[in-house]
């Protein structure tokens, strides 16, 4: 089997990953931060070696990290936990519904929402157009989960800060994948989840949060700290995180770190390579309409002539052994600005893992499959 939906979620896990759930398995089962004895407390150090590990994985210094269930509930809890009636939020059409629906949801609550129409590469200029006096939050997520392009991170970070607004990064697609400075770059929050380029199981995410801001919780109950108090604490990231936190899931996003860090040069320098060839052979095809561009990261969309794209990835998984994702990709903003709202496009995401054989072999399949049709 050939799987190229990496974005959906990475697949082999490496075995460190594996180890380490079974690791835990023996040894971490008991809940941390709630109970003082010892079983508890290993877990709660694993549990802080973690957010370490995060934190210096995206160089934070000045950061803290609040884990959560995946990359949708932290971008929910930077937006819901930040706007409130009578703000401005810019955001852009490549976000994904775990954007587009809590901020439509704030819409309907007295929130301004503008969503800019432009190439990735370019929305840097279109937010500052769009600022207002009271613009709170800008978001931009750092890789599009549809077309692989690349935001202008930096230049969004100088955005933001000459006119004092907080950024958040919805990095679902860019984390484990390129280098992200959080200390550089300036953002206020960074959301990211746990099983895709991270290589951790499912079942944790996180948002950075740089030291200093303050939000309000999404989830209440308990979190092992000023129980007497029925209003929720809201220090970060005790007071965000109520309940029984996944500690399985979040020790394996250790492993996964800890792979990609032992192992970091190697991984962005094959990972380069197969964009690079994933994009020289499939731009070369003359039926396909691709929609990423040359530096696309990872992700590659496409049809293959006006064939719907679910037709063409059921052909793939079917006939071929190859997984692919088709469809709106939960973002469907990016494909009314493709044009593809009714074909949706063909998904195409890599990982260190694929090989360059495993490119050639989906040429081989999509001529067939165009043949098929032509035929
Ligand atoms: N957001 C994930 C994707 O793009 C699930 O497939």
């Amino acid at each position: 089997m050939i799987y190229f939906d990496n974005s959906a979620s990475s697949f082999v896990k490496p075995k460190i990953v594996k180890q380490a759930v079974m690791d835990a398995l023996d040894k971490y089962t008991a809940n941390p931060g709630r109970s003082g004895h010892k079983l508890a407390q290993a877990v709660a150090s694993e549990v802080f070696d973690t957010r370490e590990v995060v934190l210096n994985f995206f160089n934070a210094t000045n950061y803290n990290v609040v884990f959560t269930k995946n990359c949708s509930e932290a971008l929910n809890l930077a937006i819901l936990g930040t706007l409130k009636k009578g703000d401005h939020v810019i955001t852009t059409m490549y976000e994904h519904n775990s954007v587009l629906r809590p901020l439509t949801f704030l819409q309907q609550h007295g929130v301004e929402v503008s969503i800019i129409d432009c190439p990735l590469n370019r929305v840097a200029d279109e937010i500052e157009a769009h600022i207002k006096p009271y613009t709170k939050l800008v978001i931009t997520n750092a890789v599009s989960n549809v077309t692989g392009e690349v935001c202008p991170l930096s230049e969004v970070s100088y955005i933001c800060k000459i006119h004092n607004i907080l950024w958040l990064i919805d990095g679902a697609q860019s984390s484990g994948h390129m280098d992200i400075n959080l200390d550089e770059l300036g953002a206020d929050m960074y959301a990211f989840a746990g099983h895709k380029g991270l290589k951790a199981i499912t079942g944790v995410g996180g948002l950075v949060v740089k030291n200093g801001i303050k939000l309000n919780p999404i989830l209440f109950g308990g979190t092992g700290t000023e129980s007497e108090n029925l209003n929720q604490p809201t220090d970060i990231p005790e007071g965000l995180e109520a309940g029984t936190i996944p500690t399985i899931p979040i020790i394996s996003l250790k492993a996964g770190i800890k792979f990609l860090k032992n192992n970091w040069n190697e991984i962005k320098a094959k990972e380069h390579a197969l964009n690079n060839y994933a994009y020289q052979k499939l731009s070369a095809l003359k039926f396909i309409k691709l929609y990423s561009p040359a530096n696309a990261q990872n992700v590659f969309a496409f049809n293959v002539g006006g064939l719907d794209s679910s037709l063409v990835a059921d052909e793939l998984n079917s006939r071929f052994n190859i997984c692919v994702r088709a469809g709106l990709h939960c973002a469907p903003l990016v494909h009314k600005r493709l044009n593809t709202t009714y074909q949706g496009a063909v998904r195409v995401s890599l990982d260190y893992n694929n090989t360059f054989e495993e490119i050639d072999k989906l040429i081989y399949a999509l001529n067939k499959i165009n043949e098929m049709q032509s035929g």
